[in-house]
């Protein structure tokens, strides 16, 4: 398959639903166990992360060394970066020693746009999060985890929860998702709703209203770190969790077969009971399960545009 954005993985709406549903197939394949690759020679990646990472950083990890991609270790925090090299000489660099493949986060919104015009650099790029732009591999392992449970996503009806401004989750998966026909509904406060996202689904005042006819309660973490001082020291975790947390009150308004996502880390307690986080019909440890396994799609579909892997 190709990626829209030649060999590089940057924003996920970039790619059409046949690509998106190859990539899908193909995480299904790795995670059962039905397909290998081998490179035809050695491979190289870097993992920049700019902002802090569990989950995306590790799985990018655990997906390159399944792989068989020889990982060389490069720590933002103590690299030419802090003596003020760019971004874009950082890179040149990484392609001039070797590397194949750079995953970076970045606290910019689309750190990425100015790098794909430069003609001098044509190492792979992928994004593991910009800013409060886009998570384009998070929204994959949702994608992988919805279709898992549902086996399709026409027709379902999906609410994302809580603060819609600031998350890069919420808005490559509400643009994506709304694109795969599924019917996108959001809650959580309104000044955290952006005004762009009617075009992508129905925004409800009250959380409770909306939960009994979800297929899937998507979950999204208060990023106080993107908030200005003035919003973090107006904000109360328990007026947050009282207004739109999913408590085992509101739970019990969910169909019976309806799952609960979060693309974790989660803050227990305010945006979920805690009690929930493990209960039977969340999903969170399966996110993070399936990351693996997308993240192999996403780089074994750049190795193969790469001609890196053996027929
Ligand atoms: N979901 C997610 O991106 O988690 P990390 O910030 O731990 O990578």
């Amino acid at each position: 398959m190709q990626l829209a954005s030649d060999h590089d993985f940057l924003n996920i709406n970039d790619l059409s639903e046949p690509e998106i549903n190859d990539l899908i197939e193909l995480g299904e394949q790795f995670k059962h166990a039905q397909k290998t690759v081998h490179l035809s020679r050695p491979v190289y990646a870097a993992n920049l992360f700019f902002e802090n990472s569990t989950r995306t950083h590790s799985s990018f990890q655990m997906a390159e060394k399944k792989l068989g991609i020889e990982l060389i270790g490069i720590d933002p925090a103590t690299s030419s970066v802090k003596k003020g090299e760019s971004l874009g000489d950082t890179i040149k660099t990484l392609q001039a020693i070797g590397i194949d493949i750079a995953v970076i986060r970045h606290a910019q919104t689309g750190w990425y746009q100015q790098l794909t015009k430069d003609p001098n650099i044509s190492l792979s790029l992928v994004n593991a999060g910009d800013g409060s732009g886009q998570h384009p591999s998070q929204t994959l392992l949702d994608l992988m985890t919805i279709h898992d449970e549902f086996g399709s996503f026409a027709g379902l009806h999906i609410g994302i929860i809580g603060d819609l401004a600031h998350s890069r989750v919420a808005r490559s998966d509400a643009e994506l998702l709304h694109r795969m026909g599924v019917n996108v509904s959001f809650s959580g406060p309104r000044e955290w709703y952006p005004a762009d996202f009617d075009q992508f689904g129905t925004y409800y005042p009250d959380v409770d209203q909306m939960l009994p006819n979800l297929d899937v309660v998507m979950l999204l973490r208060v990023q106080l770190e993107r908030l200005t001082e003035n919003a973090v020291a107006s904000f109360t975790p328990s007026d947050y969790y009282h207004t739109y947390g999913l408590s085992e009150e509101r739970a019990s308004l969910m169909k019976p077969n309806a799952i609960i996502m979060h693309p974790a880390p989660v803050n227990r307690g305010v945006e979920i009971a805690s009690s929930l986080v493990e209960a039977p019909q969340s999903r969170i440890f399966t996110q993070m399960h399936n990351g693996v396994f997308a993240r192999m799609a996403i780089l074994a579909t750049i190795l193969d545009q790469r001609g890196l892997l053996e027929d």
